[in-house]
């Protein structure tokens, strides 16, 4: 992807903008030769923008809001059995929405992957600015799983794409642009319950057909046209069962 510098950029924005060229994946360009038919990001005096053609894109929590309402109540904490303290692995950043709540929920920093460097990016500097703990890597899931021991995280959670034309908030349009498409996998499950002490719990919108193909020990249906949670039990719990 193209990296470069905002109009009225100072030498600190160039230096960020060189530095991010470093990393694979990333091109330094000079505005004057940009192509801005193709996503640009865009090294700004405010942080970091995804420039696309018709549309700029920032870093901003998405619906943070709603889920520290519901709090303890929220699905996806009943679905992980959450419990005050437990360590979260998300294979799934995105804006890091549910990182965060997961994060001021727990009082725990959580560890959050994001497979798209851009996106990386802007999270990492947007949650970072905010205050939340999340630290953020940037890989792919599927491999960081396989490199972590056994058990090294009480829940694994998994929140993968949903498919184009789903009906989702506009909030994600940004991960909807950059965000990777690709499905997790069986073989990401068969890592993420070696690595989970307590659960894996995956989403899938309401009407999906995910979860049915990935075989959950239990879903958890919440509301009509709201998103269904699937649920593996880890050594822990299975024990206790
Ligand atoms: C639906 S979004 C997740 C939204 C997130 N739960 C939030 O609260 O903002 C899915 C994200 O997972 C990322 N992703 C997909 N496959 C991945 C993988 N194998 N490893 C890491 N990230 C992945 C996508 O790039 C996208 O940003």
């Amino acid at each position: 992807m193209q990296v470069t510098v905002s109009g009225r950029a100072r030498e600190q924005e160039r230096r960020r903008a060189a530095s991010i060229a470093e990393l694979p994946y990333f091109a330094l360009r000079e505005r004057g030769d940009v192509d801005w038919d193709q996503a640009v990001l865009q090294v700004s005096r405010t942080g970091l923008r995804l420039k696309t053609p018709g549309r700029e894109y920032h870093w901003h929590p998405g619906l943070l809001h709603t889920r520290v309402e519901a709090g303890w109540t929220h699905p996806l904490v009943r679905a992980m059995a959450l419990a005050p303290g437990d360590h979260v692995l998300d294979c799934t950043l995105g804006l890091g929405t549910d990182a965060s709540f997961l994060a001021w929920l727990t009082g725990v920093p959580v560890t959050a992957v994001e497979l798209q460097p851009a996106l990386a990016l802007m999270a990492n500097e947007g949650l970072r600015d905010a205050g939340h703990a999340v630290r953020v890597v940037n890989a792919d899931s599927r491999t960081f799983l396989a490199s972590l021991p056994d058990r090294c995280f009480d829940i694994v959670w998994g929140d993968p794409m949903f498919p184009t034309g789903a009906a989702v908030t506009h909030s994600l349009d940004l991960v909807r642009h950059i965000g990777c498409h690709e499905p997790l996998g069986l073989a990401w499950l068969q890592q993420a319950r070696r690595v989970a002490r307590k659960r894996v719990v995956v989403r899938d919108i309401a009407n999906g057909t995910l979860l049915e193909s990935m075989f959950p020990d239990e879903i958890l249906h919440t509301m009509r046209q709201r998103p269904r949670y699937g649920i593996w039990f880890g050594s822990d719990e299975e024990t206790c069962r």
